[in-house]
């Protein structure tokens, strides 16, 4: 069955070696739907403002309620996670007895200029997931290093044909656990 992938990029800037990436992936695969969940506007999380209504945080949660699984495409700040993004999943993790983020199936993607791929911000985005109570996709690990190398910058697509074949993989195997794994309660 076709399968609804949300897309979140941990990156705000312009011309992101992420955002490439993630949208290398809308290309990689036409039987499913991918939609952007964008996390630019919203605002700096504070337990005093979740009593109002928000537009921004209200259309943010309902987008990761609409989606069947989300993946995450996230650089590395500093050997950890980029503030943005932690930002918005702690937006997607309140109120802590509905979150909207709870239960839904996550897959990890980073990209860097980097040789290590971004996996110190993986592990801490897998701890902060695992404390929402997200399922991530277990075993496999998707760490895209020396990225400027295989995107042609001038197009902003992702060119390197090996990345677009592991990507491609990462897809297919997540789509799969979403397809056979029970949702738990
Ligand atoms: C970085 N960068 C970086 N790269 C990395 O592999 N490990 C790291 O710890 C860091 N730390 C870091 C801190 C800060 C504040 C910045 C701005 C950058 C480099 C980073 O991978 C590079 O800027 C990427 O291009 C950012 O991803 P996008 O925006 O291209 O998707």
């Amino acid at each position: 069955m076709t399968k609804i992938i949300g897309l979140i990029c941990g990156s705000l800037r312009k011309n992101s070696y992420n955002r490439i990436i993630a949208q290398s992936l809308t290309e990689l695969d036409d039987s499913h739907q991918f939609r952007w969940i964008e996390i630019n506007d919203l605002p700096l999380f504070n337990e005093d403002l979740e009593i109002s209504i928000l537009e921004t945080v209200t259309s943010f949660k309902s987008a990761i309620q609409d989606v069947d699984g989300i993946i995450i495409v996230s650089p590395e700040y500093n050997s950890g996670i980029p503030g943005v993004l932690k930002n918005a999943l702690d937006w997607a993790s309140r109120p802590l007895e509905s979150a909207v983020i709870s239960r839904k199936p996550v897959g990890l993607i980073g990209a860097t200029p980097g040789g290590l791929g971004t996996v110190f911000a993986q592990l801490q985005i897998k701890q902060v997931l695992e404390a929402m109570q997200v399922h991530v996709l277990p075993f496999q690990k998707m760490l895209i290093s020396q990225v400027h190398k295989k995107i042609d910058s001038d197009q902003k697509v992702l060119t390197d044909e090996q990345t677009k074949r592991y990507l491609q993989q990462y897809l297919h195997q997540f789509i799969h656990w979403i397809d056979h794994t029970p949702v738990l309660d």
